[in-house]
Formats: C-alpha cells, sequence, structure tokens
C-alpha cells in the first residue's frame, strides 16, 4: 500500500518548537506515513537554528532551501522559487506549514498552486493588523488551508467569520506546549547564573551575579516597531537602563536584529553598560525556558512567549498594540496586559506586574498532547 506523504516546512526560530513535537508524533506512524522536513533557511545563525535542532531532537532537515535574510518580497519570492522544485521532485500528498513566518506564507502558495493538499498548524490567529507582516502570512495560509488545525475557540470563531468552512477546522489545541511540557523539567535543572555567564554579549560587563536567580525579570524585544525606529528603541532603552533595571535585574535576550539596531542608533553601549542589564545573546529553548520558569515579570513583544508565560504562569507585560492571542490576556483569563511601546504604560504594567504573584492560566487543550491529535488525524486519512 502506498504511504501518505506528507512534506513540513520550517523557516524561522519561533517554528522550530512547532515541528518538533510534529515531526515525532509522526515517527510513531512509520508504516502508513512518510515525512520529509524542509528548512527554507530563513534563519541560519547556530543559535537562531541549528541549536534547536539539536536541543528539541529534530530530525536533519532533508532539504535545505538557503534563502536567509532579505526583504519580505525577497524572501517570499525565492523560497517559493526553491520549494516549487521541491515539491515537485518529492510528490508530497500534503504540505503542512505552522505558524506565521515568511516561510509559512510562500509554501502555503506553493503548495496550493501545485495542487497539494494544505495544513496549518495554528490556525485562526488575528491581531486584525495589516501592518504586520505576520498578519498577512496568516491570512493568506489559513485562506488556502484544507486543514487548519486551532488552539482555541476564539481562532475558530475568527476562521467562521472569514468564511472559511467549519469542517476545515480541527481545534487540537497549542502545539508549542507539547515542547515545552517534554522539556521543563530539562529547564529546570539549568541555573541562571550559568545562562547568563555563558551567554554574555560581546562587550558585556562581567559582574558579580550572587543571588540573581532569586529574584529577575527577563526581557525580549524584536518586532519593527520597537526596534527598527530610533526614537522608540531609544526611549526604550532608557526606560530599562535608568528605570527598570534599578529595580529588578534585567536579563534581556538580544535578538540579532535588535542587536543590529542597538549598534546602528548607537544605543548598544548604554544597554551594555547600565549596571542593572544583563545582555545576553538568542538563547536555546530550555535556556529561555529556564529564565520563564523563575522570572518575576517577562517583558517581551513575542507571541510565543505570551502563550508560555501562560502555562508558566508569569506574569507578562506585552509591548505591543495588539495580540493575535488574546487568551493570553489578563481579561481573557490569561497573564498578560498590552502597553505598545509607551514607556509610560510599560513602566506602569510593569510595577503591576511586579506585584503579582505566579498564577497558572492554561486554556483547554494546552496539554502536551496536541502533535498526537494532529497526527491521528493524518493517520486517518492514510488508512
Ligand atoms: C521573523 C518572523 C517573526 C518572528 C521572528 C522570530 C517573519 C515575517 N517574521 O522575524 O514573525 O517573530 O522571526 O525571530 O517571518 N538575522 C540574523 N541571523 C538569523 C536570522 C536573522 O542575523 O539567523 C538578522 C538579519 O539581519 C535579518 C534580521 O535578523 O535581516 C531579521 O530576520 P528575519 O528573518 O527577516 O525576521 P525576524 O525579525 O527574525
Amino acid at each position: 500500500m502506498r504511504k501518505l506523504r506528507i512534506m513540513s516546512v520550517v523557516g524561522a526560530r519561533p517554528n522550530f518548537m512547532k515541528i518538533a513535537p510534529f515531526a515525532r508524533a509522526l515517527d510513531g506512524y512509520a508504516s502508513g506515513i512518510t515525512h520529509c522536513l524542509v528548512h527554507t533557511g530563513q534563519h541560519y545563525d547556530r543559535e537562531m537554528s541549528e541549536s534547536f535542532f539539536a536541543a528539541l531532537n529534530i530530525p536533519e532537515p532533508d532539504v535545505n532551501l538557503g534563502v536567509g535574510s532579505g526583504t519580505h518580497a525577497e524572501q517570499v519570492g525565492q523560497t517559493m522559487i526553491a520549494f516549487e522544485k521541491t515539491v515537485r521532485d518529492w510528490k508530497p500528498d500534503w504540505v503542512v506549514v505552522v505558524g506565521d513566518v515568511n516561510a509559512t506564507c510562500a509554501c502555503a502558495i506553493t503548495a496550493k498552486k501545485e495542487h497539494v493538499g494544505l495544513a496549518h498548524i495554528e490556525a485562526g490567529l488575528r491581531s486584525f493588523d495589516l501592518t504586520m507582516p505576520e498578519e498577512i502570512n496568516r491570512i493568506v495560509a489559513d485562506r488556502l488551508s484544507d486543514l487548519l488545525f486551532t488552539h482555541c475557540a476564539i481562532a475558530d470563531r475568527n476562521l467562521m467569520a472569514e468564511g472559511i468552512p467549519e469542517n476545515k477546522i480541527k481545534r487540537v489545541g497549542n502545539i508549542m506546549i507539547d515542547t515545552l511540557e517534554q522539556n521543563r523539567s530539562m529547564a529546570l535543572a539549568l541555573d541562571p547564573r550559568e545562562i547568563i555567564s555563558g551567554n554574555l554579549l560581546e562587550g558585556g560587563i562581567v559582574r558579580d551575579i550572587t543571588g540573581i536567580e532569586n529574584r529577575y525579570a527577563a526581557l525580549t524585544l524584536h518586532r519593527p516597531p520597537n526596534v527598527d525606529r530610533r526614537d522608540a528603541l531609544e526611549s526604550l532603552v532608557n526606560l530599562f537602563a535608568d528605570e527598570l533595571s534599578a529595580e529588578i535585574p534585567l536579563i534581556w535576550t538580544v535578538h540579532p536584529r535588535t542587536k543590529k539596531q542597538l549598534e546602528a542608533f548607537g544605543l548598544l553601549r548604554k544597554a551594555l553598560s547600565a549596571p542593572g542589564i544583563y545582555l545576553v545573546g538568542p538563547l536555546g529553548y530550555r535556556e529561555l525556558l529556564r529564565l520563564n520558569l523563575g522570572a518575576s515579570v517577562v517583558l517581551t513583544d513575542s507571541g510565543g512567549l505570551q502563550e508560555e508565560c501562560c502555562v508558566l504562569g508569569t506574569p507578562c507585560v506585552t509591548m505591543r498594540e495588539n495580540t493575535e492571542r488574546p487568551i493570553t490576556l489578563q481579561e481573557e483569563g490569561g497573564v498578560s496586559v498590552l502597553t505598545g511601546s509607551d514607556v509610560g504604560k510599560i513602566r506602569n504594567a510593569f510595577h503591576e506586574m511586579l506585584r503579582q504573584p505566579r498564577r497558572e492560566a492554561r486554556p483547554p487543550l494546552w496539554d502536551g498532547h496536541t502533535a498526537e491529535r494532529i497526527a491521528e488525524i493524518f493517520a486517518g486519512i492514510a488508512r
């Protein structure tokens, strides 16, 4: 009997924790399903890509399209050209895309034009903000998909409001939480002091970090509205360096894009020399999870971290004007508040969150078994 041929796609860092449990779950159906993993190469630095494959036990990609950095059109266009050849060579029955990065959109369009079944894991998220490249990627992937795997009822409603037939929507839960639960105990065994000393950014000042593991805040920042405009980034650096880090040590894990912008705007020195800021390079999955597990508060503009904070119970200041993940917000029972890039709002939310105890807020089906549910659906198609 011919096996079902599934080709899944990753491109950028937030995809890796979503594909790891999916690849593993498909292994359990090897007699009926053949799996091919494609990496578009959007993220290529060792610590943005390879280190996740190693830590999360993701199989070596069968194909790497080597697309690299560029404008959105360059990334999407080059991915489509290279992926079209890959699809024609391997002839999948299904292409599975995850999340909302440029690889998601490019490969969704290509798969559909090649008349291949398309499935989207993490479907139905909407910020309703079309200035976000990710929102465009989500809408395109969802509109073209034959199977839409969602992580909450809000996502289902968003899809139905856009006219997606209900029978294509499968609520399966949050696949990223599978990875979180699989790594939680290994992460807990790590020492935050070693995470800091082992990853200090070049030029960082080595300071006494005794006791830091008992009380700190964790910070990540990479979205264009926060890091691509000098005035926005400068106000944020001033807030972190002059105010927030005076109250609690701030461990700031710096994305390559942010580092580039800090350098370009002449702000890196200020961040590096602030006595309460510990600047570290991009961290591995477990290292960041460890920081989240012990942080008094997380400040971030990432989507995934907002979700992880809910499951771990870490109060979270989300430095964005909107979110495609409203289920993470306090008003929906979550642990996060939206502040945008406004320094006054961030300051207030930070103080408010510092007073709040950790409180787990786990939505239904965010239980660590999402990949199994998805694999079972494909196994049903294969039978
Ligand atoms: C991408 C995703 C974003 C996700 C983020 C997580 C899109 C549209 N955006 O944004 O949704 O939250 O990944 O990281 O897909 N760079 C390196 N090394 C790398 C990768 C990037 O130095 O391995 C630098 C390059 O200068 C590059 C810049 O970072 O130009 C931005 O990378 P890019 O992949 O375009 O977007 P991200 O900001 O990482």
